[in-house]
């Protein structure tokens, strides 16, 4: 499928006009926190300064994981939960372990993750019995694709059908062929050049059609310009606000945009662009490298 990795500008630009759009999200998936707790540092933000593993307080981490479930209803977002299946530390952090999407019929299918490191490898199988159980169609990559770790990487276009791929520490460059056929949407991939942000969703968060957040800097100057062509509103995120995870914000429905609290200057921006920011407090899972758009699987 030549067609489905869009590289150029100009690719980018003429497939958005030309794909369909996609249907509104009403509902998301979050997964029990029970067992979160940080054991392996996989990723910069799990140490101290002194290279210490962070201390996570469990009551802490259960009380924020409420709340940005309440944050979701109260603004009509359904939130449907799956249980923490073993003692797996990272098992909350559900934007990883699939990519859901409606095939070109409309019917709900998922694209199985492969992990990329051995301590996360777990918990997909208990997310292939959530699905399973509910009657999705189930696909997995290609054995030759060595890592996809889901919506972390996989970013759908907020307008149509057409998803942004990362690559990078946790997805391999060949999964997103694999990732276009099986879906029957073409990928804008995008390299990620920054080991802090080791997932497309820590430094781009679409907003609306037209509008996105992100930090210029974590990507490749090619990847830059395929961003930059498909967004024609992009609010660039400063260095303060991009370690305090603003780019992990999660807008579902084009108004309202979840992010952690604390990040003054992008909430600016944002209101001034007439988004509603709801601010939330995820400082536990922020010390294992996760904020907002980790801890909830956008179902489509
Ligand atoms: N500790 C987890 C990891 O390193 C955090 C995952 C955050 N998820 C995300 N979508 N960025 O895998």
């Amino acid at each position: 499928m030549p067609d489905s990795i869009l590289n150029t500008p100009a690719e980018v630009k003429a497939a958005l006009k030309a794909a369909p759009e996609r249907a509104k999200i009403t509902r998301v998936l979050m997964a029990s926190p029970e067992h979160f707790s940080v054991e392996t540092a996989i990723n910069p933000w799990m140490k101290t300064k002194s290279g210490r593993l962070n201390k996570v307080s469990p009551k802490a981490a259960i009380a924020q994981w409420e709340a940005l479930k309440g944050a979701y209803e109260k603004i009509g977002i359904g939130v449907e939960v799956i249980e923490a299946g073993g003692k797996l530390p990272d098992f909350c952090f559900c934007a990883n372990q699939s990519f859901p999407f409606l095939d070109g019929h409309s019917r709900p299918a998922v694209i199985l993750s492969r992990m990329k490191n051995e301590s996360r490898a777990p918990e997909v199988p208990y997310y292939e019995r959530w699905y399973s159980q509910r009657g999705w169609r189930i696909h997995e990559l290609p054995k030759q694709v060595s890592s996809f770790e889901g919506m972390g990487d996989a970013i759908r276009h907020p307008g149509k059908r057409i998803i942004f791929g990362g690559i990078g520490p946790r997805s391999a460059e060949n999964a997103w062929p694999e990732v276009a056929k099986i879906s029957d949407m073409p990928v804008i991939p995008v390299r990620l050049t920054d080991a802090r942000f080791y997932h497309l969703d820590t430094c781009l968060a679409c907003l609306d059609a037209s509008t996105a957040l992100w930090i210029p800097e974590a990507f490749d100057d090619a990847s830059r310009e395929r961003v930059k062509a498909a967004f024609s509103n992009l609010i660039e995120v400063g260095a303060k606000d991009a370690a305090n995870f603003a780019c992990n914000a999660h807008c579902p429905d084009g108004k309202h945009v979840i992010l952690q609290q604390g990040s003054a200057e992008t909430v600016a921006e944002l209101k001034k662009r007439n988004f509603r920011p709801i601010e939330v407090d995820t400082g536990e899972f922020i010390k294992s490298g996760g904020s907002v758009f980790c801890l909830k699987l956008e179902l489509p």
